[in-house]
């Protein structure tokens, strides 16, 4: 290996699924933009002795990191027997702006920007194949049956259509008002959630096999409003959704709250946002002021912190 005189650096952000998560698990459709105002950085040097991480989740030797870390060294030590390298003599230190286990793809941006990392320290030639199957490992642990829509949204700049098993479409977004995040502050529970869904399907197959479905069907739906920039309908359409989510037993009393504090300011839409059960809820608005009183009262009601998303730079200034 040759020693670097800078650090190598490998970059990623977070996600947002406007609509289809769990569906998508199923070969349904889901939409996901990047959540480009919450990223992460993972850095790299060589260190003597036994690696390092240095993160907000645990910072020590790697031998000790605890069971919640185990994607992280999984991909890690899967990159490097990749490239006949030993994965000692690291400095890895992780910056994550993305709040962790909330629905945002915190898992699979750091997987990502650990293996872009990685592959820049070592001075490997990277390509999306590869930095597929990298995250995969990593995904695989942390949610048991992933879709695949969180590994592929966290190191693209477009918002993505993504059926399983099939190429990711990127979307044009171009609509007439903005997008509100707001975090309940609890974390969510993805790989149980996703478990749950599973069992659904296995007690009331047809009732369930039928939800799917018409949750797919509400996602080209959501698609041909987008292709259209017709916001409203659009709104409509996520707040259906979450009424699906919560047949799917995937919402929870906070996000119910926050959905309905949402929808009753006025907004266009509200849903739950990724794998549910805590985590972040999303919601329209028709304009900035419009989405900054939204904000103030999901913060109000309980939200712990919102983020606001242009929807359309030719519509809003
Ligand atoms: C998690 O961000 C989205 C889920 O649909 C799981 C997956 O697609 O892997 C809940």
């Amino acid at each position: 290996m040759e020693t670097l005189s800078k650090p190598a650096v490998g970059k990623a952000h977070g996600k947002v699924i406007l609509i289809g998560e769990h569906a998508v698990v199923y070969q349904m459709p889901a939409i996901a933009l990047p959540f480009l105002a919450a990223d992460v950085t993972v850095t790299i040097k060589p260190k003597t002795g036994d690696s390092f991480v240095d993160s907000a989740y645990f910072t020590g030797r790697i031998q000790e990191a605890p069971a919640t870390l185990y994607n992280f060294v999984e991909t890690l030590n899967a990159v490097c027997d990749s490239f006949d390298e030993t994965s000692k003599g690291l400095y890895i230190k992780v910056d994550s702006q993305i709040p962790a286990e909330r629905g945002m793809g915190s898992s699979a941006a750091i997987a990502c920007a650990l293996v872009r990392a990685l592959f820049s320290y070592f001075d490997r030639e990277i390509n999306d194949e590869l930095l597929y199957k990298f995250i995969s490992i990593s995904e695989t642990i942390a949610h048991g049956n992933p879709s695949g829509i969180d590994t592929n949204i966290v190191s693209v700049d477009t918002p993505l259509y993504y059926i399983k098993g099939t190429e990711p479409k990127s979307l044009s977004l171009n609509l007439p008002g903005f997008l509100i995040t707001a975090d309940t502050g609890l974390k969510g529970q993805t790989k149980e959630a996703v478990n749950d869904v599973g069992e659904l399907f296995k007690k009331s197959r047809t009732k369930t096999e039928g939800l799917i479905h018409s949750f797919g069907q509400l996602t080209n739906k959501a698609k041909s409003a987008i292709e259209n920039h017709d916001i409203q309908t659009l709104g409509d359409i996520l707040t259906k959704a979450h009424g699906h989510l919560t047949q799917l037993t995937v919402s929870n009393r906070e996000l119910d709250t926050l959905v309905q504090t949402a929808l009753s300011t006025g907004a266009l839409g509200a849903k739950l946002t990724g794998g549910g059960r805590g985590g972040c809820m999303i919601a329209l608005a028709k304009n900035v002021d419009h989405a900054k009183e939204i904000s103030r009262e999901l913060l109000e009601a309980g939200a712990k912190e919102t983020w606001i998303h242009n929807l359309g730079d030719s519509y809003n200034d």
